[in-house]
């Protein structure tokens, strides 16, 4: 397996100092692609005609993103059946992208479940767990099984996360909580991948237009698509900003 200490010779086909020019056969993963914010980071990648492998516990979820990636014609979506649940579960997937691409130059981690439903005084403790294992422990798990795949020097991880990382939310204060959680998980990640050279970037969402919200008529105008929020991923990866948090919260 290609681990942080392996292959660290600068040598990318797309290396530009430290910056990827562009994403043309670049080797994807992007965790939690067939879900609503996902498929529009996998369309954009697949429009930069990047090779994307889409990680999904939903055999019929991956068959939908196929065929709403029918029409792009460029880039390659290898849909993948794994989870991210138990660290079992996560090291099985790990070898599988492992046998698909050797070594990977990007990670996009979209993951997690939303609730809402109670104040703080009154979360089931049921709940509670549910919410820590779909937000935390898998974007964690992603973190330890995804990383080693990364090329040293040119290696990227995208980490998703919410406006939730930043404001209380009453009534779904859980949410909040493992939001500020991430936030902290991907700061700690950048410093932690500083010396090989692999950039983490932390993006913090607003309210999303995904294709759902779009079809129920249940979205503003001033909130960003799933799409537009794939044309921001893609300017991350190929841009040469280097902050590590960024926002896209609401168009003005
Ligand atoms: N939608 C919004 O308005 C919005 C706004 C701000 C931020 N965000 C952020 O965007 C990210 C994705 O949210 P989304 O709206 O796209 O949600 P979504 O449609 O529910 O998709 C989330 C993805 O997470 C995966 N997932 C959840 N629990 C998992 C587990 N235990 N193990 C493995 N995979 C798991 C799901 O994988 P499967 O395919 O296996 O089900 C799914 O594809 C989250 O970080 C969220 O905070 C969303």
């Amino acid at each position: 397996m290609a681990l942080l200490s392996a292959g660290a010779d600068g040598s990318h086909g797309k290396e530009e100092g430290t910056r990827l020019k562009n994403l043309e056969d670049a080797k994807v993963v992007v965790a939690g692609g067939a879900g609503g914010v996902g498929e529009g980071i996998v369309l954009a990648l697949l429009r930069q005609r990047a090779r994307v492998v889409v990680t999904s516990r939903s055999e019929a979820k991956l068959r939908e993103l196929q065929t709403l990636c029918r029409d792009v014609g460029t880039g390659e979506l290898i849909p993948l059946v794994g989870d991210l649940s138990t660290e079992a579960a996560a090291r099985e997937l790990q070898n599988r992208l492992h046998a698909i691409f050797r070594e990977v130059d990007v990670v996009v981690a979209s993951l997690g479940s939303w609730w809402q439903g109670s104040p703080l005084t009154s979360v089931d403790v049921l709940v509670w767990e549910r919410i820590l294992q779909d937000n935390l422990t898998c974007n964690l798990l992603a973190v330890k099984v995804l990383v080693p795949l990364l090329a040293p020097k040119t290696g990227r991880y995208v980490h998703i996360n919410s406006f939730s990382a930043e404001q209380s939310l009453p009534q779904a204060g859980p949410m909040a909580m493992v939001a500020a959680a991430q936030k902290s998980m991907a700061l700690t990640l950048a410093e932690e991948l500083k010396p090989v050279g692999i950039r983490v970037f932390e993006l913090i969402l607003g309210p999303v237009k995904t294709r759902q919200r779009a079809r129920t008529g249940n979205a503003r105008p001033d909130w960003y698509s799933s799409e537009e929020v794939g044309d921001y991923v893609v300017g991350l990866l190929t841009g040469s900003n280097k902050e590590v948090v960024h926002h896209l919260l609401r168009k003005r």
